[in-house]
């Protein structure tokens, strides 16, 4: 296990494998800070039921840009170009859960309460990166994080006062919790094995999805929705 923690002058001295690893995770992380914003400052900013909501979500994604916009930063002084990254758009984003569009408003507060979750999570995973630069700007990150997914569950919280929008909040759930478990990666990974061994990420897929899980059900259940079948046609285990 590697303890030792890596300024940005100390990289060009680490092994391949250590270079390769980090660039990997940072390119998923700073393509996914731009899945939310592609996906509902379109559909819902100006649409959302109320301003408040509106506000939120516009706030939201300043939040996201500059979340895509830190890590990019990173990837740059590593010398790794991201200006084609920033240009991409929702079909060509690496994870496919920001290439679905988000049809209802339910599916609005799922993406928060479930998919910024992941993001949390993954966010987690880097508060002890051996690679100190990324360490740094994750509190911040983190902490907007907190107030997505906060958003998010109020969303599905009101839905379920009705039984229409207890519908729609549990079709949204449906839709979207295998995907969010599918977000962590295969539990059998010799890669997340890797990102441990060398200290980048603190826990293995498994472990990750398990903790999501031991958050994520509870507010499901609580809110009166049953939950999805994890297992249904997932390729995670
Ligand atoms: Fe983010
Ligand atoms: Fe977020």
């Amino acid at each position: 296990m590697f303890t030792d923690k890596i300024e940005h002058k100390d990289f060009d001295k680490m092994p391949e494998e250590y270079k390769d690893l980090l660039i990997r995770v940072l390119l998923v992380q700073v393509d996914s800070e731009l899945g939310g914003p592609d996906l509902y400052l379109d559909s819902w900013a100006r649409t959302a039921p109320t301003l408040a909501d509106q506000l939120l979500l516009v706030k939201t994604a300043y939040e996201e840009i500059d979340h895509h916009q830190r890590f990019a930063k990173l990837l740059e002084q590593l010398g790794v170009e991201t200006a084609s990254i920033t240009k991409r758009r929702r079909e060509e984003r690496i994870l496919e859960t920001f290439r679905v569009p988000l049809d209802t408003w339910g599916e609005m507060g799922a993406f928060g309460a479930l998919i910024d979750r992941v993001g949390q999570i993954h966010l987690e995973d880097f508060t002890d990166c051996s690679y100190l630069p990324v360490t740094n700007i994750v509190p911040k990150i983190l902490e907007e994080e907190r107030g997505h997914i906060a958003h998010g569950e109020r969303i599905l919280r009101d839905l379920c006062t009705t039984p229409e929008g207890t519908i729609e909040a549990q079709a949204a759930v449906d839709k979207m919790y295998p995907s969010a478990l599918d977000m962590f990666g295969k539990s059998e990974s010799k890669r997340s094995d890797k990102f441990r061994e060398w200290g980048i990420k603190g826990r293995t897929n498994a472990e990750a999805r398990q903790d999501y899980r031991d958050l994520t059900d509870p507010f499901i259940l609580g809110i009166g929705l049953t939950l999805p079948d994890p297992e249904k046609g997932r390729h995670f285990l």
